[in-house]
């Protein structure tokens, strides 16, 4: 509930405010470029509206954390959207990267303009959040504005690097879970906990909290992949908006993949015979979850989860905003999409 109401304010004020970023696109001379990214957004096109807009998580978690600091949320909006335009910049290359058609329910960049324009539709959303995040000068000490770019930047070359490790392990045998949960840290926990940490500093937390909603927003950002790798299984792809065959197709070593080839069993040897075919998918995943897959993949979820919930306890997050955190947390957990 706490959340909801919540949500109710922050969602308008994260989707204006990124409206008016990617309007700085609206030109005349280049129609089509702003139509992709206004596409990508889920705010144009056929199947525009709230289902083909994604989740806006990441915002959502910034402004909360703020807030659960017992800060105006608002001054931190361009911040927090900057963050939601770095994870679709990244979904934009990541739909070319593991060859996906779907996002969101709906046909990819790649797929409707081809790569090379894709990819300067994902710069395009990379620059703009950069842009975005300038404009917390107007409301923050210089030493804050810093310290809040120093955390995106390093998020963003945590981000890459940990695609770059998702796409060499297509290729690569005996990976262990530590190399599986370094390449998820990277590709996926380090933007949710640079959420987590630039609302805290945005709120004005001291050092010690800080640390603790870092912590948060890591152990919540592995719990989210892992769910990922769980939905690109076993989800319905009607729900999630992604085919549920890609991940088995392209060679991702995802959680459950990598417990399935560790138990040298019927998937394993199907595996190592070669390139998984799409109409095997479903019997593969079949095949994994009777392998024990599933509900290892499940308790795996559950375990980030708790550490998450730990670390936000941790913080202490106060009224209203700290409540619709570990509503958030819990959400996220069991979510389908
Ligand atoms: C998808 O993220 C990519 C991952 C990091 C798993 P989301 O599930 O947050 O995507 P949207 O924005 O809601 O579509
Ligand atoms: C998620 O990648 C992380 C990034 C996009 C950086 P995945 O490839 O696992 O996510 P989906 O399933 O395509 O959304
Ligand atoms: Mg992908
Ligand atoms: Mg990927």
């Amino acid at each position: 509930m706490t959340l909801n109401s919540l949500m109710g304010s922050m969602l308008p004020a994260i989707e204006t405010e990124l409206l008016r970023t990617v309007s700085l696109l609206d030109d005349p001379g280049t129609q089509l470029f702003h139509e992709m990214l206004t596409y990508h957004m889920g705010w144009s096109g056929i199947g525009a509206g709230p289902d083909a807009t994604g989740k806006r998580i990441r915002p959502l978690l910034a402004l909360l954390t703020c807030a659960a600091c017992d800060a105006d949320w608002q001054p931190a909006v361009s911040a927090a959207i900057s963050l939601e335009l770095i994870h679709n910049f990244s979904l934009v290359h990541d739909d070319i990267q593991d060859r996906s058609d779907l996002r969101r329910g709906r046909l990819t960049v790649w797929k409707k303009w081809g790569m090379p324009q894709a990819i300067n539709a994902g710069d395009a959303l990379f620059i703009l959040s950069h842009l975005a995040l300038n404009e917390i000068d107007k409301d923050f000490p210089h030493q804050i504005v810093q310290q809040a770019c120093k955390v995106v930047n390093k998020a963003c070359l945590a981000l890459s690097t940990g695609q770059f490790l998702d796409i060499s392990y297509e290729q690569m045998a005996d990976l262990t879970s530590e190399d599986y949960w370094r390449m998820i840290s990277g590709k996926t926990a380090a933007l949710l906990s640079a959420c987590t940490q630039v609302g805290a500093i945005l709120g004005g937390a001291d050092g010690a909290a800080q640390e603790s909603y870092r912590s948060f927003g890591h152990y919540l950002g592995l719990a989210f992949q892992v769910q990922d790798d769980y939905l690109g299984i076993w989800g319905d792809s009607a729900l999630t908006g992604k085919s549920t065959e890609s991940d088995l197709v392209a060679g991702k070593k995802s959680l459950p993949v990598l417990y399935g080839l560790s138990k040298n069993g019927q998937f394993a040897k199907r595996w190592t015979e070669g390139h998984i075919h799409a109409e095997e998918a479903g019997p593969l995943s079949e095949l994994l979850s009777v392998e024990g897959a599933k509900l290892y993949t499940q308790n795996a979820v559950d375990q980030m989860t708790d550490l998450a919930l730990q670390s936000l306890r941790a913080a202490e997050p106060l009224g209203d905003a700290g409540e619709a955190l570990f509503e958030l947390a819990n959400m996220l957990l069991i979510r389908q999409a």
